[in-house]
């Protein structure tokens, strides 16, 4: 060979490797880039947790709250026929509300599954007089009505004995404790479980993990990667369904692999939740923030705490304002209704979206700071700014680009401004708020606001 060939093939050779040493990690479909686009116009979701826990009536955690073990609470699953469970008029009241996918619980902490699945005989299927794969019916309402849907997954079990160890919670499940050939087995239960997910229902739009958390104390030794091998799992699911996105509520920043970032009552950066301190924003994922209709997550007959409609409006426009979408939970009861406290703040919602939906769906974040009158999203050359407290006169501190039109966006009534060199003086027409709600402004630019 000569030396001029040798130098060659060794570039060759370079050029082939590069590209794979270089940039190791995940590199998401195009349909995956496109799945993350779309899921960030949404803007609103529903979070639903449900599961044999209603039945205890006082959240998901009962079983560990109430020291139950596994003996005592699995006896649950042979009493939940839950008679009202209507998928189509859950979904129809979630679409109403103006929320574009939902965010249904799989399989929480308790290990109980609420689809069929065969990988355990604790499921909704075999192990209740229902009979019914819920998950097989939300899929198909969701399919008819346009929605999304999304899997709440647990990675914490306090049921299987393959679990192991058992860090934090589950301690009082009085079921023997596997050892450590047990986990691998507990890892392949999950991604068999998964690959089920992901290929009896059709498109899924996330899989949502949860409890990591679970083993902190083990954090210092092992990464939370490692520990349940998030790589694998994670790959798994981008090959069976390259466009479903993979979310992880360990409060950290994203881990390669994740599609979005989770904040679990919070809103992005914010931390006001001792367990999100230090978690740093993506700058280049979509964010999610969760919140609930009242305090709990799953049913709990004494939390009578609903928000209001114009509270979880607000929260709404202040989650948009720094570009995330909200998903918003509702704890179905035993008997498959949805607490009614919690389905007319949906309501409201739906009114106030079907007036003002044009300033929360496909909009961006704020480039402004929070102002002493409320928040702003922006679309292309148009700004929304959501009154959120009453003000008649209003200063927004931004210049630089013609104001051209300034109006309510719920019935285009005019706005009078004034624009300075520090920025722009609006004066609010008088006039109620409806539907309940906040007041939106439409203020349309000459150029892009960026
Ligand atoms: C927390 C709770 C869990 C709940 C989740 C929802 O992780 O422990 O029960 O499902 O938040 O965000």
């Amino acid at each position: 060979m000569t030396n001029m060939k040798r130098l060659c093939l060794l570039l060759a050779t370079l050029l082939l490797t590069l590209p794979v040493t270089a940039q190791p990690g995940y590199r998401p479909d195009p349909s995956n880039l496109a799945a993350r686009e779309r899921f960030s116009a949404d803007r609103f979701g529903v979070f639903i947790h449900w599961g044999i826990y209603s039945m205890l009536a006082d959240g998901e955690w009962a079983m560990e709250r109430k020291g139950l073990t596994v003996d005592e609470y699995q006896r649950l699953a042979a009493g939940f026929c839950p008679s009202k469970f209507d998928a189509d008029a859950w979904v129809k009241a979630f679409k109403d509300a103006g929320a574009k996918y939902i965010t249904f619980t799989s399989r929480h902490h308790d290990g109980f599954s609420m689809f069929h699945t065969r990988q355990s005989g604790y499921n909704i299927v075999d192990a209740t007089p229902f009979k019914r794969d819920v998950v097989k019916e939300l899929a198909d309402a969701c399919a008819r009505h346009g929605l999304r849907l999304h899997f709440y997954y647990s990675h914490l079990d306090w049921y299987r004995t393959d679990y192991w160890p058992l860090v934090r919670t589950g301690r009082a499940s009085g079921r023997p404790d596997g050892d450590a050939s047990s986990w691998r087995h507990y890892l392949d239960f999950v991604n068999a479980q998964l690959t089920e997910l992901l290929t009896n229902y059709g498109p899924i739009g996330c899989i949502w993990f949860d409890g990591v958390w679970d083993k902190k104390a083990l954090f210092d030794k092992q990464k939370p990667e490692d520990i349940w091998d998030l790589p694998g799992t994670y790959s798994l699911i981008h090959r069976l369904q390259p466009a479903c996105l993979v979310a992880n509520n360990h409060h950290m920043a994203a881990i390669d692999g994740e599609d979005f970032q989770i904040f679990e009552r919070d809103l992005p950066g914010r931390a006001k939740e001792e367990y999100n301190t230090g978690q740093t924003i993506s700058d280049h994922l979509p964010l999610e923030r969760c919140e609930t209709t009242n305090t709990a997550w799953g049913y709990k007959i004494t939390d009578n705490n609903f928000k209001s409609p114009e509270t979880l409006v607000r929260m709404l426009a202040e989650t948009a304002a720094l570009g995330s979408n909200l998903l918003l939970n509702v704890g179905p009861r035993p008997d498959g209704t949805i607490p009614e406290g919690s389905l007319r703040g949906l309501k409201a919602m739906g009114e106030w979206l079907r007036v003002n939906g044009e300033s929360i769906y496909g909009t961006k974040g704020s480039l402004l700071p929070d102002q002493p009158w409320g928040v702003t999203t922006r679309r292309g050359s148009v700004l929304y700014l959501h009154i959120l407290k009453p003000s008649q006169l209003i200063f927004l501190p931004y210049s630089g680009n013609k104001l051209l039109k300034a109006e309510v966006l719920a019935d285009g009534a005019p706005v009078k401004f004034t624009q300075v060199k520090e920025g722009i003086v609006l004066t609010l027409p008088e006039g109620p708020v409806a539907p309940a709600g906040h007041r939106v402004l439409r203020l349309s630019f000459k150029q892009e606001i960026n």
